[in-house]
């Protein structure tokens, strides 16, 4: 399916295909995520979201092959390696959080690796991340190992922020979360579009996710099967019936 590509996309991919031992597991041929715009990416197990933003990251649990074109502001970035990803700040919090579990919640952001802020690049600084997340204040002495789920995605996020993402990509932050964390994180996310950020949120928490995104995109079989607005995907029979749970008309 094709979508339309913002003049200011930051993040561009074309033709991005992974497999795993010849099995393709995502054929996508173009997602484009503009700035300050938050692009979700929802379907069930196995669909092939974690296997997008782990290729884009450069990160892979196995030996994936990946073929095709990912852009950032119009760089070629596909054959980077991961650490040099993450310097241009394409930043993943992964299922795993991005933290370390035998620090306390200050020497996890004390120790992030911080880059210089340039233009159109934001670095937050740890009060900011605080600022943020006051709930990270108050815990700032706990060990990551004793952090909530809630606060661990919170940590991870902070983390990401202070490295200074050009995009920001979470895979399933609503996991596990009570629906009120699930809240706070999510509309978190778009006081950071609102800033500036661009974001690509993997979720499988459809009715979370179209809360805060401006598009989203359906896989299936590792391929987009729907793609549009939030609005419009709201009202898509195909979305409303399969997981909002909305009898269609
Ligand atoms: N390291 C790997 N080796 C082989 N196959 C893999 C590997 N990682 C993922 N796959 C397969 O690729 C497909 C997509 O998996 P992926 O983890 O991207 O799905 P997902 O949409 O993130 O699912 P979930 O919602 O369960 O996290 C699945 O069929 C999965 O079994
Ligand atoms: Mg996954």
């Amino acid at each position: 399916m094709n979508s339309q590509i913002p003049a200011s996309a930051v993040l561009q991919i074309h033709a991005l295909q992974v497999a795993y031992a010849g099995n393709v597991a995502l054929d996508l041929n173009s997602l484009s995520i503009g700035k300050g715009e938050i692009v979700g990416v929802v379907g069930a197990n196995g669909a092939g979201k974690s296997t997008l933003v782990n290729a884009l990251a450069g990160w892979s649990r196995g030996s994936p092959t990946v073929k095709g074109d990912i852009c950032l502001h119009g760089v070629q970035v596909s054959q980077w390696a991961t650490h040099d990803r993450i310097r241009a700040g394409l930043l993943l919090v992964p299922e795993g959080k991005l933290i370390f579990s035998s620090m306390s919640v200050e020497e996890n952001l004390s120790t992030t690796f911080t880059p210089k802020a340039g233009p159109g690049k934001k670095v937050y600084s740890r009060d900011e991340i605080y600022d943020l997340f006051p709930r990270l204040k108050e815990r700032r002495q706990h060990l990551g190992s004793q952090l909530s789920g809630g606060e661990r995605q919170m940590l991870g996020i902070g983390r990401a922020l202070m490295m200074g993402p050009q995009v920001l990509m979470l895979d399933e932050p609503s996991i596990g979360l009570a629906p009120k964390l699930v809240a706070i994180v999510l509309n978190t996310l778009r006081t950071l579009a609102h800033s500036g950020l661009s974001i690509l949120l993997v979720e499988q928490n459809v009715r979370a996710a179209i809360e805060v995104v401006d598009r989203l995109v359906l896989l299936e079989r590792g391929k987009s099967v729907l793609e549009g607005s939030a609005k419009q995907m709201e009202n898509d029979p195909r979305i409303a019936q399969a997981y909002l749970g909305v009898q269609a008309a």
